[in-house]
């Protein structure tokens, strides 16, 4: 990726209280970006926002993404050049027990954030992030590449389907005719990292449990994911949004961004590897008590982002449990965990920056 590119650059990204979004902020201030964001208060007690002090260098705007209005009042007055949308409800568990709340963050979301942008004159490049549960899964064992159709089994998968066909049906009615605004879709995998505390994600209940100390019970020990270092996914929404300023026309589409398929794992396979890094910790798998439907197997086919992006994972799945482990003990052990979030930011940036 090009620093230079994001040096005063403006930047508007919602979601930015969240896990993603909070990395994304460290990051593109760390860049000299000039961030707005755009979202609710952090969901979860500790956060990686508060943890990190991420509003400190940005410019924070607490809103709900179905307050088109003031969605756009926000946006018209930070005149961003770049516009990622990251807000969203992303838990598939909670999508059961919320369906409508769920299409209506997702997908209604979407709607208006693109209505908003077509009254911003400012706005050069967007990019929307959806999920590799976007995909009509078929639990085969080769990945999906990025023209397969849509789909998702639960209401946070398909919600992810239905806001890639809102995505192209905006970008073919009203922004393609004069190529004045490229939008966009990234279709990330699993993504882990320091700072995450969702419920009912598999990193976060370790930490939580073995903080507790004690055991952590799993639900699908067999499940596989294509896991990835959070950092990695941002690096290939960021070289993305370089290409889409260069040319428009040709990189206005959707990205698979996964990892190695050696780092295609099982659920049993993390656990066991982060135990280790842990250390003292110990896990057990949980009776079947309910019956909800989770994807068995899924894969990203990610090699028209390395072919065209030239975008690669930079890090390991051992090394990125590593630091997962070294960021959860900072946090707990009271140091001083945004200085550490720098430093692995800066770690990572000198691995993929030219
Ligand atoms: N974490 C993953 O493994 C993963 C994988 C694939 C895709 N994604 C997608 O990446 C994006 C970020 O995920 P995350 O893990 O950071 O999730 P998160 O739950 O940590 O953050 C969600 C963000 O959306 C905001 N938000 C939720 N409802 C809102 C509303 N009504 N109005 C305004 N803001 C609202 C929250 O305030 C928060 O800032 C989401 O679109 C998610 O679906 C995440």
């Amino acid at each position: 990726m090009n620093p230079a590119f994001w040096k005063g650059r403006r930047v508007f990204v919602t979601g930015h209280t969240g896990f993603k979004g909070s990395w994304l902020c460290l990051w593109l201030t760390q860049l000299g970006a000039e961030v707005t964001g755009y979202a609710l208060e952090p969901v979860t007690e500790p956060s990686l926002f508060d943890a990190a002090n991420v509003a400190s260098g940005m410019n924070s705007v607490i809103g709900d993404i179905r307050d088109r209005e003031k969605l756009t009042q926000t946006m018209l007055a930070a005149k961003p050049e770049v516009v990622i949308h990251m807000a969203a409800q992303a838990l598939v568990r909670y999508s059961y027990q919320h369906p409508v709340e769920t299409y209506e963050v997702n997908v209604m979301g979407t709607v208006n954030l693109l209505e908003s942008i077509r009254s911003c004159d400012s706005v050069r490049s967007v990019l929307v992030i959806t999920s590799d549960k976007c995909y009509e899964n078929r639990e085969r064992d080769v990945g999906y590449k990025e023209d397969e159709p849509m789909g998702g089994y639960d209401p946070y998968s398909n919600s992810k389907g239905c806001t890639e066909l809102v995505v192209s049906a905006y970008r073919q009615s009203f922004f393609s005719a004069d190529h004045s605004v490229a939008v966009a879709t990234a279709r990330a995998g699993n993504v882990i990292g320091g700072g995450d505390w969702s419920a009912d994600r598999l990193l976060p209940d370790m930490v939580r449990s073995f903080h507790a100390g004690e055991a952590v019970s799993i639900r699908n020990p067999g499940a596989v994911r294509p896991w990835q270092h959070v950092l990695e996914a941002l690096h290939g929404y960021l070289l993305l949004l370089e290409h889409m300023d260069r040319e428009p026309q040709d990189f206005a589409q959707a990205w698979n961004f996964g990892p190695e398929d050696a780092d295609t794992q099982d659920v049993a396979w993390i656990v066991g590897h982060f135990v280790e890094h842990w250390g003292n910790a110990s896990w057990h798998v949980e009776p079947d008590v309910e019956n909800m439907h989770e994807a068995h197997t899924l894969r990203l086919d990610c090699s028209k982002a390395r072919n065209e992006l030239n975008w690669r994972p930079a890090i390991d799945l051992e090394l990125a449990l590593k630091w997962i482990a070294e960021w959860y003990r900072c946090y707990y052990d009271r140091d001083d965990v945004a200085l550490l979030s720098q430093n692995q930011l800066e770690e990572f940036q000198g691995m993929v920056t030219r």
